[in-house]
């Protein structure tokens, strides 16, 4: 490569890399410049063949990777909560979600991030989705905003000892894009069963995204954050309190006191 076409290339991955492109999804890279005739004639609707949706990677609605090009959403969402039922454990639910092919994020990811804590504990987290360290590790909560979240628990005294921890969502959506409704949909299921199976006291919803999903609110964070919300866990009423993401309170760290409010709230809550 020539030094111009090397910074041009340098230049490209930074760009790439800013806009959270940091993995790749096939062994071999592919060259689609490389035969303009089956280019064009895949861009060519075929009028003989039923009309479907091409499949582009992350688009909604559209049938995005293999995985969801086998299974339509509603058909997805059907399959997840009749196999999020049948789990009678955690760890069932677990190799249950991981041979869960209905949602098209695990066919991206490197792989499943189920829960991180203690499973007992009274107090559960759940977020949206894992972000690329949580992927590495597959644990959620590991990287800037897991480290924050850590100081925010012993700032009340808890760790991941004394907490469980989940995600919406429990495959990275790729470049950390927001998880369609759809995606987020097909993985009620499991995180709904998750909340049950772990029957938490109180349940805390971290960020507007996971309290809208969870606790079927429109409104958004800034107006809900710090109430409390009876949510259903399938077994009983328990309380639910929904909160700044800490991702976002790394953006606005003049927020960080309406967060501390809140936790000062729930480690009340915990101790009455
Ligand atoms: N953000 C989330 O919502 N969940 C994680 O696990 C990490 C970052």
């Amino acid at each position: 490569m020539t030094p111009d076409r090397n910074s041009a290339a340098r230049d490209l991955l930074a760009f790439y890399a800013e806009a959270g492109v940091d993995a790749v999804l096939g062994e071999q890279p592919v060259d689609r410049f490389a035969d303009e005739t089956s280019v064009a004639t895949r861009a060519l609707p075929n009028p003989f063949l039923p009309t479907s949706t091409p499949a582009l990677p992350g688009n909604p609605g559209t049938g995005g990777s293999a995985a969801s090009a086998l299974t339509p959403p509603d058909e997805a969402a059907m399959a997840a909560r009749e196999a999020a039922k049948s789990a009678k454990t955690l760890d069932e639910l677990r190799a249950i979600l991981d041979k869960f092919d209905g949602c098209a994020l695990k066919a991206t990811a490197s792989q499943l991030v189920f829960a991180d804590g203690n499973p007992q504990a009274k107090l559960m987290l759940v977020g949206e989705a894992p972000g690329r360290d949580e992927d590495i590790e597959g644990l959620p909560f590991v990287g800037r905003s897991g480290k924050l979240l850590d100081r925010m628990l012993a700032a009340i005294g808890l760790d991941r000892s004394s907490v469980y921890i989940a995600n919406i969502v429990p495959w990275r959506p790729p470049g950390n894009r927001t998880p369609t409704p759809q995606e987020s949909a097909i993985c009620l299921p499991f995180i709904l069963r998750q909340i049950e199976l772990a029957d938490p006291d109180i349940l805390v919803c971290l960020g507007g995204p996971s309290a809208q999903t969870l606790l079927g609110i429109k409104e958004g964070i800034t107006k809900t954050r710090g109430r409390w919300f009876s949510f259903n866990t399938g077994k009983r009423e328990i309380r639910a309190m929904p909160t700044f993401h800490p991702a976002f309170l790394l953006r606005s760290p003049l927020q960080k006191r309406f967060a501390w409010r809140d936790f000062l709230a729930i480690k009340k809550a915990l101790s009455g």
